[in-house]
C-alpha cells in the first residue's frame, strides 16, 4: 500500500466510483448540471458535466488534490523549485511566458533576463528574414524555412504553425524535417533552392541523433549545390542549450539561440525552439500566443482547486485512469487547424507521465499516465468512434472547437458542430434496448430479429467527455489551450508522485540503436545478439528477406 493509496480521499473515490448514477440520470434530476460543471478562462470555456461525477465525487477528486498538495505543488514548479529531482533541475516553461518585470531564480539569477534577451534576439533575427534585410550568399532574400528537429523541437512548433495557418505571411514558406528516415530530408530538398533556404536546427542537446544526420545531410546538399563553408553563416541557424556542440557543428556564435536545461523539450515551443512558429506568424502574434499562456498560468495558479480548469481536467482524468481502469484518452479537435494537436499531446502526456516509480523510487501501486490519442473531426467519427460508443473499454474524450471559424462557407461550420455536439450526447446518453426496438416498430423483421439487432443497437452511453470551446482559434486561445493540457499533465504528474520531467525510458533505445547501427555496417554477420536481434540484422545487411 503506498500512501497514495492509503490515502482516505483515495480510497474512498475507490468505494464511490461506481455508485455515481448514469450520467442521462443526473441530467434528468438536475437541469442546472451544466451551470455546474462549466467554466470559462484565459478564453476558453470548459464543459465538464458529461463526466461521471456527482456533487459527492467530485468534492473527493478536490479533497484528493488537497491531500497530495496540488497547490503547493503548483507553487513550487512556478517559483523554480528543483521539482525535476533526477536530473536535478528546475522546471520553469512558465517563465518563458512570464510579465518581463518578472523575478523567478534559478541558481540565484533572475532568468527572466536572458529569456527576454532571447526574446528581443529572435524578433531581430525574424523580422530580418521576413522584411528581406537577411540575405543568402548570393544576395537573395530567403523564401523557404527548414525546421530541422524531433520530439519537442518539432511536435511544437510544426503544430502551433499548422494551428496559426490564417495568421502566415505570404513571402515565407516553412518546412519540417524531423525522421531520420531519407525519404523525409530527400522530399523535403526537392522543393528548395540552396539560394533562398535558411535551415533553423534545433536540438536542446545538439546530440540527438537524426537531427545532426539531417542537418549534416542538409549541409552536404548545400555545399554540392556551389555554395562553400564561409557561405553557411547566412543560411543555418541554431537552437540549443549546448551552444559549444554547435559551435564545433560550424554554426556561427551570433546564429546560436540559447536554450535552457530548466526548459524540457516537450515544454519547449514557448522559447527559441518556436522560431519557425515566428517566421511565419511574426514576433506579434508569437507574443500573443505566450500571452494567452500566461493568462492559463494566472487562472492556474490563482483560482480555488474547484474552479481551475487544469485541475478539474487533471482530476477527471485521475478518476478515470485509476478508478474505472480507463488505459487510454482520446483528444478529438473539431477544427482542421488544430489537427496535429493530438499527436503533440501524445508526447507531452505520455513522455511526462509515462513513469513507474514513484519520486522516491517506490514501484507504483497504481495505473500512471494513460495512452494519448485522437486525430480531426468529424474524420474519427467515420474511423474509430464505433469503439468510442460500443467499444468494451472506456475511453474519456475530450471535443475542442472554436465556435467561429476562419472560413466560414455555406452551412460548414454548423455541421462541424452539430457533429461534434451530437457526438459528446451520444456517448453520454447512449440508446436503450428499448428505444433500439421502438425504432425498427415499423421495419419488416420478425419480432425475433427485431430483438436480435437492438441489441446489437443498443448502446450503454455513460461514456465522459469534456467539451472545451474557444470563441475562434487564435495565437492568445492557442496559447492558453496548450498550457492548459501542460498543467493537466502536471496535476496528473502529481497526483501519482512520479517525476513528469524526465525521460529515462527513451535512452536504452538510443544506446541499442547506436550499437546496431554499427553491426549493420559491419562485413561479418552478426552472431552475439539475441537470435531476432541477429536475424534483423543481417536480413539488412543482405538487402533482401
Ligand atoms: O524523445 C527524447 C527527447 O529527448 C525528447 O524529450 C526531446 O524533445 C527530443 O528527444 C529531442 O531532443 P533534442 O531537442 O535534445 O534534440
Amino acid at each position: 500500500m503506498s500512501k497514495l493509496t492509503d490515502c482516505p480521499s483515495w480510497q474512498a473515490l475507490a468505494s464511490k466510483a461506481n455508485e455515481v448514477a448514469h450520467m442521462r440520470s443526473l441530467f434528468a434530476t438536475d437541469p442546472q448540471r451544466f451551470n455546474r460543471y462549466s467554466l470559462t478562462a484565459a478564453g476558453l470555456m470548459l464543459d465538464y458535466s458529461k463526466n461521471r461525477i456527482d456533487q459527492n465525487l467530485f468534492g473527493l477528486l478536490m479533497e484528493l488534490a488537497r491531500d497530495c498538495d496540488i497547490k503547493g505543488k503548483t507553487q513550487a514548479m512556478f517559483r523554480g523549485d528543483i521539482i525535476n529531482t533526477t536530473e536535478g533541475r528546475a522546471v520553469l516553461h512558465t517563465a518563458l511566458r512570464a510579465p518581463a518585470n518578472a523575478d523567478i531564480r534559478v541558481d540565484g539569477v533572475n532568468v527572466v533576463n536572458e529569456i527576454q534577451t532571447t526574446l528581443a534576439q529572435m524578433e531581430q533575427f525574424v523580422d530580418s528574414v521576413r522584411d528581406g534585410q537577411w540575405k543568402g550568399y548570393t544576395g537573395k532574400t530567403i523564401t523557404d524555412v527548414v525546421s530541422i528537429g524531433i520530439g519537442g523541437s518539432f511536435l511544437g512548433p510544426k503544430i502551433a504553425s499548422e494551428a496559426l495557418r490564417p495568421y502566415w505571411s505570404d513571402s515565407l514558406k516553412c518546412h519540417f524535417v524531423a525522421n531520420v528516415d531519407g525519404t523525409a530530408i530527400t522530399e523535403k530538398l526537392k522543393l528548395l533552392d540552396h539560394e533562398t533556404t535558411l535551415f533553423i536546427m534545433s536540438s536542446k542537446s545538439f546530440g540527438t541523433q537524426e537531427t545532426l544526420t539531417n542537418t549534416l545531410t542538409a549541409r552536404d546538399w548545400f555545399l554540392a549545390a556551389g555554395a562553400t563553408q564561409a557561405d553557411i553563416a547566412s543560411h543555418f541557424v541554431a537552437v540549443t542549450s549546448n551552444v559549444a556542440k554547435a559551435t564545433e557543428f560550424g554554426i556561427d556564435a551570433a546564429n546560436i539561440f540559447p536554450m535552457w536545461d530548466w526548459v524540457g523539450g516537450r515544454y519547449s515551443l514557448w522559447s527559441a525552439i518556436g522560431l519557425p512558429i515566428a517566421m511565419l506568424v511574426g514576433m506579434d502574434n508569437f507574443r500573443a500566443m505566450l500571452a494567452g499562456a500566461r493568462e492559463m498560468d494566472e487562472h492556474f495558479l490563482n483560482a480555488p482547486l474547484e474552479v481551475n480548469m487544469p485541475v478539474i481536467m487533471g482530476m477527471l482524468s485521475v478518476l478515470y485512469t485509476n478508478f474505472h481502469s480507463a488505459q487510454s484518452h482520446v483528444v478529438l479537435t473539431y477544427d482542421h487547424y488544430l489537427r496535429g494537436l493530438p499527436a503533440y499531446f501524445q508526447q507531452l502526456d505520455m513522455e511526462s507521465n509515462g513513469k513507474h516509480v514513484t519520486l522516491d523510487g517506490q514501484v507504483v501501486d497504481y495505473s500512471t499516465g494513460p495512452v494519448i490519442w485522437g486525430g480531426e473531426g468529424t474524420n474519427g467519427q467515420h474511423a474509430y468512434h464505433q469503439l468510442l460508443h460500443q467499444g468494451t473499454a472506456l475511453i474519456p474524450a475530450d471535443f475542442i472547437m472554436p465556435l467561429q471559424s476562419h472560413n466560414p462557407v455555406g452551412e460548414h461550420h454548423a455541421q462541424l458542430a452539430s457533429n461534434c455536439f451530437g457526438q459528446t450526447q451520444a456517448l453520454m446518453q447512449g440508446r436503450t434496448y428499448e428505444e433500439a426496438y421502438a425504432e425498427l416498430a415499423s421495419s419488416t423483421l420478425s419480432d425475433a430479429d427485431k430483438a436480435l439487432i437492438a441489441k446489437h443497437k443498443e448502446m450503454t452511453g455513460n461514456k465522459p467527455s469534456n467539451t472545451l470551446l474557444m470563441d475562434k482559434l487564435t495565437p492568445q486561445t492557442l496559447g492558453a489551450l496548450i498550457a492548459l493540457y501542460e498543467h493537466r499533465t502536471f496535476v496528473q504528474g502529481a497526483i501519482w508522485d512520479i517525476n513528469s520531467f524526465d525521460q529515462w525510458g527513451v535512452e536504452l533505445g538510443k544506446t541499442l540503436g547506436n550499437d546496431v547501427l554499427e553491426r549493420l555496417g559491419n562485413d561479418t554477420p552478426a552472431t552475439e545478439l539475441d537470435s531476432s536481434s541477429n536475424a534483423l540484422i543481417n536480413l539488412f545487411r543482405q538487402g533482401h528477406i
